[in-house]
């Protein structure tokens, strides 16, 4: 049933290109020019009158929520809020009539995920789910609902779903873009393009494992670490951290990579890790300086940054050289590596890789 692989969650990281081209699938017209997603119930007419977005979810769905609005607001110029179920239900949200809520929920089954769509259903918001099982109670209760094709998730630790779900909003992205007049044809075109080609690019992201392994068997006693990135990279970063507390125990955290001198510096010291992410050539060098700022305190820095980019190798210690692909998708290559990192640590540190402790695979509880 695991396909040959010790647990499920490596199998489920390895069937990635799979998932994403089935979530792709039929999704996209031929000549790469428009996004199908009928299931949406929504006309041209219906997202130009979109006012504002509030993507709702918890753990890693609300990570791929902050990937989501940036590309939302990049190609549709609609504002995105993303906000955590539990907090959201309680903070009296502030609608309108053209609010859209977005409901991610791998699941579909999270109490407060649920508990935040009934609540805006009643207020008479539209509500849209993003979830990966058909007929759950997501997909019953939302207006309408969008399927990411990941297939069964059964490890704990969400990584097929995640990609997926990028996935799923990289199209709404594009659909509302499209839509609105605010994403031009040509640039739509390139979108869908590179959206078509991201199983290849996972396919080669694959193949950093055998390195990924090698790292994490010489960080697994680490006690802290750090995951710094700005923008979407930063989104990565909290994915990141996220996996490996999760599954190997490690305590980390992720920084908006600007925002670590105003406080957290003062921890970063001799051999602590460091996972930076330069997957974004436009703040390319403004994270670089933040990687002087770490290497400087003595950090030992693993670099992820998309081939060709070998000037980080002069400032890192470590770099993971991922394909280049449109730096708004980048998070669908850049969070593997980082999947696999969590893997190879608690795999090293004999961890119940599959069923971490005190974790359940839906969270049913308020
Ligand atoms: O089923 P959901 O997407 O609603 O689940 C949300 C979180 O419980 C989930 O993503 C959790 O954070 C994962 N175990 C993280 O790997």
């Amino acid at each position: 049933e695991r396909g040959g692989y010790p647990h499920f969650m490596l199998k489920e990281i390895h069937e990635q290109p799979r998932a994403v081209r089935d979530t792709l699938r039929g999704r996209v017209s031929d000549d790469l020019s428009r996004v199908e997603l009928p299931e949406l119930g929504l006309q041209d007419e219906d997202i130009r009158a979109i006012d504002r977005i509030h993507i709702v979810a918890c753990g890693t769905s609300w990570h791929a929520g902050l990937v989501g609005k940036a590309a939302i607001e990049a190609f549709a110029r609609i504002p995105v809020n993303v906000e955590i179920a539990s907090e959201y239900r309680y903070s009296d949200p502030i609608v309108t009539d053209n609010t859209l809520v977005i409901a991610i929920t791998q699941s579909g089954e999270t109490a407060d995920t649920l508990a935040a769509m009934r609540e805006m259903k009643k207020r008479g918001v539209r509500v849209v789910a993003i979830t990966n099982v058909v007929g759950s109670s997501a997909a019953r209760e939302a207006d309408s609902t969008i399927i990411t094709w990941a297939g069964p998730e059964i490890a704990v630790a969400s990584t097929k779903a995640y990609t997926t779900q990028l996935v799923a909003l990289y199209l709404l992205a594009v659909r509302f873009g499209l839509s609105r007049g605010t994403l031009a044809e040509e640039k739509a075109r390139e979108v869908l393009a590179a959206l078509d080609n991201l199983p290849q690019v996972v396919e080669q992201v694959l193949d950093t494992a055998p390195q990924i392994e090698s790292f994490a068997k010489r960080y697994k006693d680490a006690h802290d670490t750090f995951f710094i990135g700005r923008g979407i990279d930063y989104a990565v970063s909290l994915e990141g951290a996220l996996k490996l507390k999760e599954i190997s125990y490690i305590h980390a955290e992720a920084y908006a990579a600007g925002e670590l001198k105003h406080g957290t510096l003062a921890l970063i010291t001799d051999g602590v890790p460091v996972i930076a992410l330069a997957m974004q050539p436009e703040l390319y060098e403004k994270t670089l300086s933040n990687i002087v700022e770490v290497k400087a305190r003595g950090a030992f820095v693993l670099g992820l940054t998309w081939v060709g980019n070998e000037d980080l190798e002069k400032t890192v210690d470590e770099v993971i050289y991922l394909p280049k692909t449109m730096p708004l998708l980048a998070p669908v290559a850049a969070v593997i590596p980082l999947q696999l990192l969590a893997y190879y640590a608690a795999v090293a540190r004999g961890n119940d890789v599959d069923k971490p402790r005190n974790l359940a695979k839906s969270v049913t509880v308020e």
